[in-house]
C-alpha cells in the first residue's frame, strides 16, 4: 500500500495536536519537556513588560491559541498567537502551506484562517479559566478578507476590543501578503487610521479596567522599500507605538522552479538577510527609540545575534522551529549567553545595536 506523504499543514495541525494532548493528559509530560528544553535565563524588559528571555513564537504558529500554556515548555520568552480577524474566516483554498527543505524555507498562503474575534474571545476565557501562560502573550490582529480597506479599522479595533483583557500587547499586522491590498495599509494615511481606532480602543479598555494601556506594535513587510520603511516607523511613533516588528513574510523568492513557484510569502532562511537589513535601517533611523522585534530566517545564535546587533530587543522565530525542531529556542538563547560575554555585555539590552557601535 502506497504512503501518500502528508501535506505540511497536515503536519503542523499533528504537531500541534500532539501538544496539547500531551500536555494536558499524559502526567509529568510538562515539567518533563520544561526541563528538557529550558531555556538560559536572559531577562529583558520592553515597554513596561518583562521577558524571560528574548526569543518569542512568530504569529501564524499558534493561529487559535491552542498551546498558549505549553510554549514556555519549549523555551520561548513569549508568544503571539493569531492573525484573528473580526470575522471568522476559512482562509484560501488548500494546498496552502509548502516547504522546501532544500533553502530552510516555508511559502504559505493561508489568508487568515481563523474563527474571528467573537469565537476566540470563548475560547480563550474557556482556556484562561483552565490554565495560562505565565510568559507574555502577544495577540496578531488581522483583517477580515470581507472588510474593505475604507473600513480596516473597524476590524483591527474590534478584535482588539474583545480581546483586550487577554493580551499582554498587540500586533497590527498590516504586512501579510495573502489577504488581497492588506499590504496597502501599511502607507502613512491609512495606517494612521488603524492606529488612531486601535489607540482609541487601548485607553477605553484600560479606563473600564482600571489599568494601562497596553503596548501596540506594527507588523511590516520585507519588500517595502527603505522609504517606505521609513515612512512606516515615522507613522508608529507620531501614533505613540511601542514598537515594530520586522519582518513579515516576502513575496520574493531565492530562485525560480519547484515549491518557489507557489503564490505566498516566504519565510525561513532565505528571508534573514533582508529582515536584518530593515531592523538595521529601522534602528538607524529611530536611534532606538522605538524598539523592534527582528523575524526572519532566525534559526540558531549566529542569525540571532545578527537581528539584535542590528537594532532588535526582541526575537521571534516560526520556520526554524519546523525545520530545526523544538530544541531550537534553547540552542538560541545558550549561545545568546555566550554571545554577550565574549562581547562583554551584561544583558541583552545593552547589546542592541552592537552593530551600529563596532
Ligand atoms: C504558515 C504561516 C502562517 C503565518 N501567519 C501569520 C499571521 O497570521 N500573522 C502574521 O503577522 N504573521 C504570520 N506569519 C509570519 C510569521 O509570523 C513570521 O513573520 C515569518 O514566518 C518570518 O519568520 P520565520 O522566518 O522565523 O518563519 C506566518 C508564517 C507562516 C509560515
Amino acid at each position: 500500500m502506497a504512503i501518500l506523504p502528508l501535506s505540511s499543514e497536515k503536519l503542523h495541525w499533528i504537531a500541534m495536536t500532539q501538544l496539547r494532548i500531551r500536555s494536558s493528559y499524559i502526567p509529568g509530560y510538562r515539567s518533563l519537556t520544561r526541563f528538557a528544553f529550558k531555556s538560559a535565563e536572559l531577562p529583558t524588559t520592553n515597554f513596561g513588560i518583562n521577558f524571560e528571555n528574548p526569543v518569542g513564537l512568530a504569529a501564524g504558529m499558534d493561529k487559535k491559541g491552542e498551546n498558549i500554556p505549553n510554549w514556555e515548555n519549549l523555551g520561548f520568552g513569549w508568544i503571539e498567537i493569531g492573525g484573528i480577524t473580526l470575522h471568522g474566516q476559512g482562509g484560501n483554498p488548500k494546498p496552502r502551506m509548502f516547504r522546501s527543505t532544500k533553502h530552510r524555507a516555508l511559502i504559505n498562503r493561508m489568508g487568515f484562517n481563523n474563527p474571528g474575534s467573537e469565537a476566540m474571545l470563548e475560547r480563550l476565557s474557556k482556556q484562561k479559566k483552565k490554565k495560562w501562560a505565565t510568559i507574555p502573550v502577544g495577540i496578531n490582529l488581522g483583517k477580515s478578507k470581507i472588510t474593505p480597506n475604507e473600513k480596516a479599522e473597524e476590524d483591527y479595533a474590534g478584535t482588539m476590543e474583545l480581546l483586550w483583557g487577554f493580551a499582554d500587547l498587540f500586533v497590527v499586522n498590516v504586512s501579510s501578503p495573502n489577504t488581497p491590498n492588506l499590504r496597502e495599509l501599511q502607507a502613512g494615511s491609512e495606517l494612521d487610521r488603524i492606529l488612531v481606532a486601535c489607540n482609541k480602543v487601548n485607553k477605553k479598555c484600560a479606563a473600564a479596567s482600571n489599568s494601562e494601556c497596553k503596548p501596540i506594535l506594527v507588523k511590516i513587510a520585507p519588500d517595502l522599500t527603505n522609504e517606505q520603511v521609513i515612512a512606516i516607523a515615522d507613522t508608529a511613533i507620531e501614533q505613540g507605538c511601542s514598537g515594530i516588528v520586522a519582518t513579515n513574510t516576502t513575496t520574493s523568492r531565492p530562485e525560480k522552479g519547484g515549491v518557489m513557484e507557489q503564490s505566498g510569502g516566504l519565510s525561513g532562511a532565505p528571508l534573514r538577510g533582508r529582515s536584518t537589513e530593515v531592523i538595521h535601517l529601522l534602528y538607524s533611523h529611530t536611534l532606538g527609540k522605538l524598539p523592534i522585534v527582528g523575524v526572519g530566517g532566525v534559526s540558531d545564535s549566529e542569525s540571532a545575534w545578527e537581528k539584535i546587533a542590528a537594532g532588535a530587543s526582541l526575537l521571534q522565530l516560526y520556520s526554524s522551529l519546523v525545520f530545526e525542531g523544538p530544541a531550537v529556542t534553547k540552542t538560541i538563547n545558550k549561545g545568546l549567553k555566550k554571545k554577550l560575554k565574549e562581547h562583554g555585555y551584561e544583558s541583552i539590552s545593552e547589546a542592541v545595536g552592537h552593530a551600529h557601535r563596532s
